[in-house]
């Protein structure tokens, strides 16, 4: 299995709910580990910038405003599997159709305010993580 690392975003509804350290809980009992965090209150630009790929969707406008509505928790996550073992405990965009016990069937209300967002493949996992931790060598994996 390789080792990879993803990007993950806690949004500013799960980050208004006080649930953190319940959702960094399902990453560690997973076996994913938190090799960079931090929390930001995302600039429009940022956030634009980051969803660039979505900008002609009808959806864009409503998911910068969601996204700078507030402040965000930033971080990778990092272990075999990483990409796809994250985006199983996220569940689906839409919480209504999220399976039970995935982060979005228990902590998000709608697909507009859907509590995390994570890397969908390994090329989107290193433009991501070089968006937000330029940092951090993410070409070692
Ligand atoms: S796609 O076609 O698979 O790329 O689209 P998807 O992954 O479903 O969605 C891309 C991101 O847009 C968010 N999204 C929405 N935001 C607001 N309103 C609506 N209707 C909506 N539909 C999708 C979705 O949560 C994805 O954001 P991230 O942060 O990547 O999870």
């Amino acid at each position: 299995m390789a080792i990879e690392r993803t990007l993950s975003i806690i949004k500013p509804d799960a980050v208004a709910k006080n649930v953190i350290g319940q959702i960094y809980t399902r990453f560690e009992n997973a076996g994913l580990k938190i090799v960079a965090s931090r929390m930001a209150q995302l600039s429009r630009a940022e956030a634009e910038g980051f969803y660039a790929v979505h900008r002609e969707r009808p959806f864009f406008k409503d998911l910068v405003d969601f996204m700078v509505s507030g402040p965000v928790m930033i971080q990778v996550l990092e272990g075999e599997n990483a990409i796809a073992k994250n985006r199983e405990l996220m569940g689906a965009t839409d919480p209504k159709k999220a399976d039970k016990g995935t982060i979005r069937a228990d902590f998000a209300d709608s697909i507009d305010a859907n509590a995390v967002h994570g890397s969908d493949g390994a090329d989107t996992a290193k433009v991501e993580i070089a968006y937000f931790f330029p940092a951090l060598n993410v070409y070692s994996r």
